[in-house]
């Protein structure tokens, strides 16, 4: 895909087939996440990739949002300290890496979706995390069951001139 046509074909996938992703193509989405960019380079991130249908199904459960990690291929676990240095901005650093992963995924044609954390000790646990390390965030990864990834032309935003202000607001 070209770069514009993967970023107007992502979009949230909850329904993953049963196809795996070659380690290849998930070791290139994982490389997106390492370049992304972070306040002063700090880096906060390791990410945890988690295959196992069993610990997905368990990963599953740490949130109401995150059902759809139980059938997907792969998902990234994004892991912080869980004592980040104040004034860090370690959610926007988060951002950057979640974005360029999944935009990394829909040039594959691989579909990505988010998922938050409510149970933070059993994620925690799930994922193996020493003291000091957390779960922020899940990445689920997988081709989608329905549609494949294609540009969509009328996404679900705001008008652009509600959105887009020149000069001034
Ligand atoms: C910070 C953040 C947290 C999100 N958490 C969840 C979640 O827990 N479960 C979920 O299914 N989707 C989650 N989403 C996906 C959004 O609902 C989705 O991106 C939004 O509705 C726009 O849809 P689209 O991504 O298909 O364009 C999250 C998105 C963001 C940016």
């Amino acid at each position: 895909m070209q770069t514009w046509d993967a970023i107007t074909s992502r979009r949230n996938v909850r329904s993953f087939s049963d196809r795996p992703i070659s380690r290849e193509h998930l070791d290139q989405i994982l490389e997106a996440g390492r370049r992304a960019p972070s306040s002063q380079n700090t880096q906060p991130w390791g990410f945890v990739v988690v295959t196992d249908r069993a610990q997905l199904r368990d990963l599953s459960t740490v949130w109401v949002g995150a059902k759809h990690v139980s059938s997907s291929a792969a998902t990234i676990a994004l892991v912080i300290s869980d004592d980040p240095e104040p004034g860090r901005r370690v959610q926007f650093d988060l951002g950057q890496a979640t974005m360029i992963m999944m935009i990394a995924a829909a040039d594959l044609g691989i579909g990505s979706g988010h998922a938050g954390v409510g149970d933070q000790a059993a994620a925690n646990r799930l994922l193996g995390l020493p003291a000091g390390r957390t779960c922020s965030f899940l990445i689920a990864l997988g081709y989608p069951s329905g549609r494949p990834l294609a540009p969509i032309s009328k996404p679900d935003r705001k008008p652009f001139d509600e959105v887009v202000h020149w000069g001034t607001w």
